[in-house]
């Protein structure tokens, strides 16, 4: 099949995609954008985070044949002309990175609650990242840097 839809910001059209490829597949192997991680691939880790209009999904769950005409945003769109984003910012401050598999689900995901909550408490930040797994850092630095995003980079 063939489909055009949007990520970050440019149009893209591809031919011969099966319906059922992953979006998850379709930006790292077709597109390029391998910020986006996949790690289980069944909907279980949120290492594959994306935006689409707006909203929060696992990539490896969004079917080629459901992205016509809609926007994504990935990991790669969050950089602003300045660099990287502030959310961005306040994980590399709290110490938020491990092996940075999980880094790009957790900062859409932060970015996805951050857009409907300017103000969360930790837990509801907490809560907002039940879906995404990190085998590393224990989850506390991811916390307090998605806390010190909202509310402005003060003293990480
Ligand atoms: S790779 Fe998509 S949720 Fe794990
Ligand atoms: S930093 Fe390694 S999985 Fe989260």
């Amino acid at each position: 099949m063939e489909i055009t839809f949007e990520v970050n910001g440019q149009s893209h059209n591809l031919a011969g995609v099966a319906p059922l490829e992953s979006l998850a597949v379709i930006l790292r192997d077709r597109l390029g954008l391998t910020g986006t991680k996949i790690g289980c691939a069944t909907g279980h880790c949120g290492a594959c985070s994306v935006l689409i209009d707006e909203r929060l999904v696992n990539a490896c769950l969004v079917p080629a044949a459901q992205l016509q005409g809609h926007q994504v945003t990935t990991v790669e769109g969050l950089e602003t002309s300045e660099g990287i984003d502030n959310v961005q910012q306040a994980f590399v401050e709290a110490g938020a990175v491990q092996c940075g598999f999980c880094t790009a689900g957790m900062e859409m995901a932060a970015h996805a609650l951050l857009s409907a909550l300017s103000n969360p408490t930790k837990e509801q930040i907490r809560s907002a990242l039940t879906g995404n797994l990190c085998r590393c850092t224990g989850y506390q630095k991811i916390v307090d840097a998605v806390y010190q995003a909202a509310i402005g980079l003060k003293g990480v």
